[in-house]
């Protein structure tokens, strides 16, 4: 089955097509690799599948159309994605991100806290526990009282994800996981998204390391000047010479 669905995505900035009549599908529990060279579109896209920038085209996820939704009701339906810049709140503790995460994806429901306090104060107890786990799952659990603007780049990355397991999604967007991160961390990343796909969980990662994406994907989508080029098995894709080309440019 195919978690998700996307057909004919567009999306110009002035006489920019950065995105421009892009069609793609994703099985269930699977993980799909996005790359191209830079300004390819492929954030572009993640933003329109996320629901982060509107453009034209379908995007059916779990059966159903998303394409008017603004992102946090994508995220309600089990959609959630990283930015390639970090965006942890980076005056608060790590452990205060992750607790934030679900309540801020679900609408906070501000008169709970007046009409049923007990039950606020219950529901605060378990998301304490969860983001706990969390981070005891990306193994900063040490962490958790640092301030998210003192972590490391590699541990910002961490904490990305961890904010967006917060409310277990089925369909995760990372965008460039590995960039920036040093080859310790990037293996064990490279585990916790061979652990989550285990649990059933699917991912569409967009990343520059292609000995890494080609370590963790089933199959792998080519952008170039907002079109996709050809998708295919991490083999398939590593022979064809218009993707080799398309990186080294028309000299390639
Ligand atoms: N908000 C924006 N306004 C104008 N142009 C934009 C905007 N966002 C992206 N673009 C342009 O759209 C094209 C695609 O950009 P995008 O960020 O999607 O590429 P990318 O594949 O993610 O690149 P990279 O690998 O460098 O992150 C680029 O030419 C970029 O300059
Ligand atoms: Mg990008």
């Amino acid at each position: 089955m195919n978690i998700l669905s996307v057909q004919n995505l567009k999306k110009h900035f002035g006489g920019v097509r950065a995105v421009d009549g892009c069609s793609l599908t994703i099985k269930t529990g699977t993980v799909m690799g996005l790359i191209g060279p830079n300004g390819a579109g492929k954030t572009t896209m993640f933003n329109l599948i996320s629901g982060f920038a509107k453009g034209s085209g379908k995007i059916i996820f779990k059966g159903r159309p998303t394409d008017n939704l603004p992102p946090y009701k994508v995220a309600q339906r089990g959609m959630v994605r990283t930015f390639q810049i970090p965006h942890a709140l980076t005056k608060m503790t790590v452990l205060d991100n992750l607790m934030l995460a679900p309540k801020a994806q679900a609408g906070e429901r501000i008169w709970n806290v007046w009409l049923r306090p007990q039950s606020v104060k219950t529901q605060d107890i378990r998301i304490k526990e969860k983001s706990r786990d969390v981070l005891r799952f990306f193994e900063i659990e040490h962490l958790e009282n640092e301030y998210a603007g003192a972590l490391s780049g590699g541990q910002k990355k961490l904490l990305e994800m961890a904010r967006a397991i917060m409310i277990d999604p089925s369909l995760m967007l990372l965008d460039e996981p590995f960039a920036g991160v040093n080859p310790t961390l990037s293996r064990k990343i490279s585990e916790y998204i061979d652990e989550l796909r285990e649990s059933g969980m699917t991912f569409l990662i967009i990343e520059h390391d292609i000995p890494a994406i080609t370590r963790i994907s089933d199959r792998i989508t080519v952008m170039n000047a907002g079109k996709i080029m050809t998708e295919g098995t991490p083999d398939e894709v590593k022979q064809n010479r218009d993707v080799l080309n398309a990186y080294l440019g028309d000299e390639g």
